[in-house]
């Protein structure tokens, strides 16, 4: 056993696979500090910059000094309190459902969904670049595990019409893809699964505090009620962590009573239940600042494809640039931190074969550098890297 897992490690360093975590004192601010240098942060998830506005600092402050440091427990023994409960009616107003749920993370939420909506019985016709937790959930379920090709509604109902006898069925998508910035066809997927009789199922990480003015990309498209579950993360532009699902009662009281990872974990501790209460109540408040972050992720894709840079279909504030080779795209990481940019080198598995890119992540707070941005750009591409 100890040989294969050598052999393995060694197998992942061969093929520039290997990965290793960036000693920083510093990472989800507008600058990150790496071995005491400081770059620009163009490669956290905290895209609204959320962590640094002090009211959301001093709510999760707060709540440790009155609560203390940890829940104690699951929600369902001792791990529950009122701001829980708070946080779960404002996510619910706020998503226009009936009812939400707060999970741990967004991995623990997707788990839940899946395993417990799905059995080996239903069938779950899955984006082929949806978020690994949604892969790793319909896998614990048991169910008939369909992956549709990319965005391709074509083949998303040959699929339906070829399980049509299959009498579960559950369309599962992410709303923006999270290493590519396109968003999926929502349209199109609520009108086939009506037509198919599916349950609908969206992870909203990456569009919930930004698309439909914080509310996610079903809420700006108007079909918020066409979609079931609706899964948003805390854990990215709401600068904080865990998860909610969205849905009606009968759902949400389902995952409540079935959903493994909620029922046998402990709960969120109330620093952290504080800081999405927080951060939510900042977004309603600002319902207009994720527009103004698209409006500037426009700006910078235009400048970037202009240079000639390839930037897939992003349409969100997560711009791909590929580079294709794994050597290649830690050759222009390393470009853009001597201009003093710290961008992610995104690489194979967690992206298909041959696409490996570097993944900006826009954020509000570095607006003002837009042009050091553009213009390290305009070396990389000088560069011939
Ligand atoms: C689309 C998507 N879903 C779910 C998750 C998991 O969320 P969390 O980081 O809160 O566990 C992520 C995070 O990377 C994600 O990108």
């Amino acid at each position: 056993m100890r040989d294969k897992i050598k052999h393995k490690l060694k197998e992942l360093q061969d093929e520039s696979l290997y990965r290793e975590m960036p000693s920083m004192s510093e990472g989800s601010g507008k600058y990150v500090c790496v071995d005491g240098e400081q770059y620009l942060n163009l490669a956290s998830n905290n895209y609204l910059g959320l962590s640094e506005i002090h009211e959301i600092r001093e709510a999760s402050a707060d709540a440790v000094m009155k609560l203390g440091t940890t829940s104690g427990a699951s929600r369902i023994v001792t791990g529950n309190y009122s701001i829980y409960d708070e946080l779960e009616r404002r996510t619910a107003v706020f998503k226009k459902t009936e009812k939400a749920l707060v999970f741990n993370s967004g991995y623990a939420a997707n788990l839940a969904i899946f395993s417990s909506l799905a059995d080996r019985h239903t069938a779950v016709f899955s984006d082929r670049l949806n978020h690994a937790s949604i892969i790793d959930g319909i896998t614990l379920s048991g169910a008939k595990h369909v992956r549709y090709k990319h965005n391709d509604m074509a083949d998303l109902r040959e699929l339906l019409e070829k399980h049509k006898d299959v009498k579960d069925k559950i369309i599962a998508t992410d709303t923006v893809f999270s290493m590519d910035g396109d968003v999926c066809r929502l349209h199109n997927i609520v009108s086939l699964a009506e037509e198919y009789n599916a349950l609908t199922v969206i992870d909203e990480a990456h569009a919930a505090g930004i698309f439909g003015r914080g509310r996610g990309y079903a809420h700006e498209l108007g079909l918020e009620k066409r979609v079931d579950v609706h899964m948003g993360t805390f854990s990215k532009a709401f600068a904080s962590f865990g998860a909610y699902v969205a849905g009606d009662t009968d759902i949400i009281d389902y995952l409540r009573n079935k959903g493994r990872s909620f029922i046998y974990s402990t709960s969120l501790p109330p620093a952290v239940t504080a800081a999405s209460l927080a951060s939510l109540n900042y977004v309603i408040k600002n319902s207009d600042i994720g527009g103004r972050l698209m409006d500037s992720a426009d700006g910078l894709r235009h400048s970037l494809n202009r240079m000639g840079f390839d930037t897939a279909m992003s349409v969100s504030q997560i711009i791909p640039v590929i580079m294709r080779k794994n050597e290649r795209v830690l050759l222009a990481k390393e470009f853009l931190m001597a201009k003093g940019l710290y961008v992610a080198a995104i690489r194979p598995p967690t992206v298909p074969a041959d696409t490996a890119r570097l993944r900006i992540s826009l954020r509000l707070d570095v607006l003002d550098e837009t042009d050091r941005i553009v213009s390290a750009f305009e070396e990389l591409k000088k560069s011939g890297i």
